[in-house]
């Protein structure tokens, strides 16, 4: 079967690159990209094509070059969703908020309003395509929904978990480690399998392009994002310890790194991982262990958020302790809120939940991001609850200009690894910081040698 209409579902940091990719290397394809949400369906058809709403390296050119020929955003889902002869589901799964498995089971009321709203426009036979991350054996709600339409319908699903990690999107979309798709091992299945790795093999080479049954493909998604924060969780335990010897941490992770069994990367210790992936993943995959019954499995992969809560609260209190172990009415200058540099996702970033410590500490909080706008920051502090809004806008000030950010401040702390932060003029922002300016550096980016000649008193994480 050769794809011709392809129509996703959801416009977020997954939909939007993904789709903006495959229609950039398939001009024959039309792709049409939809999303309840019409502000930021607006967004991606903004004229200025910088305005899109997900920043990423290299997107606005991939954008500006396939929309409108064969990439397409639009709020109307029910005419994509028709003509299309594949659906990929790219919706958002977040943790559940209430009832049952309330703070790990992932909320899949979005995907299921997704399956009924396919079944009920469908007029001809569809493969529906997993591209959301879900818990092992979702493709079975799916199934069980689309399957009880009643108007003969056929529709096959796939499970095609994505990998990309954000920030280096495109590069990832368009040079893969690999592609893995996920079907039914039968006749039927193997046919949709094979119509999807058609579309992949476009510029993906083919030994790259993996396929499974459904179950391993969905469940290797949790599986990659458990083990990738798991190397950073181990990274940052071991931080601690380097904290309290002799031993530096960027020395023990570049002489481990060099074991080719280890590898280098994933092994910089931080502030602690965030993103809209590593912790709902791991809670999800602690939440079905535990499902089954198998407690010492969960409980092994729950240390490693307990590990990385702790590393969060572990930065805020030594920067509590430093300053001479009272924050109140001070202000810190929080250089980065993104979860990660090269994106205005702040998601589960670390800088949230920092920042609130202090906050609960009473400290006055200055904020500056390069990507991230103003509200998002209280927006993302709102929705914490612990304190009210009117207290937050009040303890917190978002800058446009890093300098005016740390101007007067007790503190600088590095939340995010933005580049730009180590070509500062640290001479400038230290003569305007409170004396004696203190620089906790949570990314470990800055020149230690070079700040302290200026006369700051640096902390970096293990060491
Ligand atoms: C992750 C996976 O990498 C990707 O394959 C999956 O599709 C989605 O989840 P993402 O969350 O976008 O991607 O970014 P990633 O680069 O994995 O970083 C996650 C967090 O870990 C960030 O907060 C980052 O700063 C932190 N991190 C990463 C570290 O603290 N140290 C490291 O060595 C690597
Ligand atoms: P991700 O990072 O996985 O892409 P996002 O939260 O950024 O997640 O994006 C998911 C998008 O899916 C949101 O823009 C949301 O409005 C959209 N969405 C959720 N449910 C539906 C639905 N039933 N129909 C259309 N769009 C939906």
């Amino acid at each position: 079967m050769t794809v011709k209409k392809i129509c996703c579902i959801g416009a977020g940091y997954v939909g939007g690159p993904t789709m903006a990719v495959i229609a950039k290397q398939c001009p024959d394809i039309q792709v049409t990209v939809v999303d309840l949400n019409e502000a930021r369906i607006a967004a991606w058809n903004d004229h200025d094509v910088n305005k899109i709403p997900v920043y990423e390296p290299g997107l606005s050119e991939v954008v500006s070059e396939a929309r409108g020929r064969n990439l397409f955003f639009s709020t109307d889902v029910d005419q994509a969703i028709n003509e299309a002869d594949m659906i990929f589901i790219s919706v958002n799964t977040p943790t559940k908020t209430y009832g049952a498995g309330k703070g790990q089971a992932a909320d899949l009321k979005w995907i299921e309003l997704c399956a009924r709203q396919i079944a009920r426009v469908s007029k001809s036979d569809k493969i529906v395509v997993e591209k959301s991350t879900l818990p092992v054996r979702t493709a079975r709600t799916l199934k069980d929904i689309l399957q009880h339409t009643g108007n003969g319908v056929k529709f096959q699903i796939l499970s095609n978990p994505e990998f990309l990690a954000e920030g280096t999107a495109v590069e990832d979309l368009l040079k893969p480690d690999r592609v893995l798709i996920g079907g039914d091992q039968d006749e039927e299945g193997k046919k949709a399998i094979e119509a999807l790795v058609n579309i992949y093999a476009q510029w993906v080479p083919r030994e790259r392009i993996l396929t499974t049954n459904v179950w391993s493909s969905e469940l290797s998604k949790l599986t990659a994002n458990a083990f990738l924060a798991q190397r950073v969780s181990s990274i940052n335990a071991l931080s601690e310890l380097c904290e309290h010897t002799e031993a530096d941490i960027n020395e023990v992770a570049r002489a481990i790194g060099t074991d080719s069994r280890i590898g280098p990367k994933f092994l910089k210790a931080s502030v602690g991982f965030g993103g809209s992936c590593f912790q709902k993943d791991i809670l999800n995959l602690v939440y079905i262990a535990r499902s089954y019954g198998l407690t010492e499995v969960a409980d092994y992969w729950e240390q490693v958020i307990i590990m990385n809560d702790h590393q969060k609260k572990r930065f805020a209190n030594k920067i509590i302790k430093t300053l001479y172990n009272t924050v109140n009415g001070k202000k810190i200058a929080f250089l980065g809120w993104a979860f990660k540099k090269d994106t205005n996702d702040t998601r589960e970033s670390a800088a949230i939940y920092v920042a609130d410590h202090l906050l609960y500490e009473q400290a006055h909080v200055g904020v500056y991001d390069p990507k991230v706008p103003e509200q998002q920051v209280y927006t993302d502090l709102d929705y914490l609850a612990t304190r009210s809004s009117d207290e937050n806008s009040k303890l917190v000030q978002v800058y446009n200009d890093p300098y005016e950010a740390c101007k007067d401040a007790h503190a600088v702390a590095i939340l995010t690894e933005w580049d730009e932060f180590k070509h500062y003029d640290w001479q400038r922002i230290y003569d305007n910081m409170l004396k004696p300016a203190h620089i906790f550096d949570g990314r470990n980016i800055l020149d230690k040698a070079k700040l302290e000649n200026i006369g700051f008193k640096i902390c970096p994480i293990g060491s």
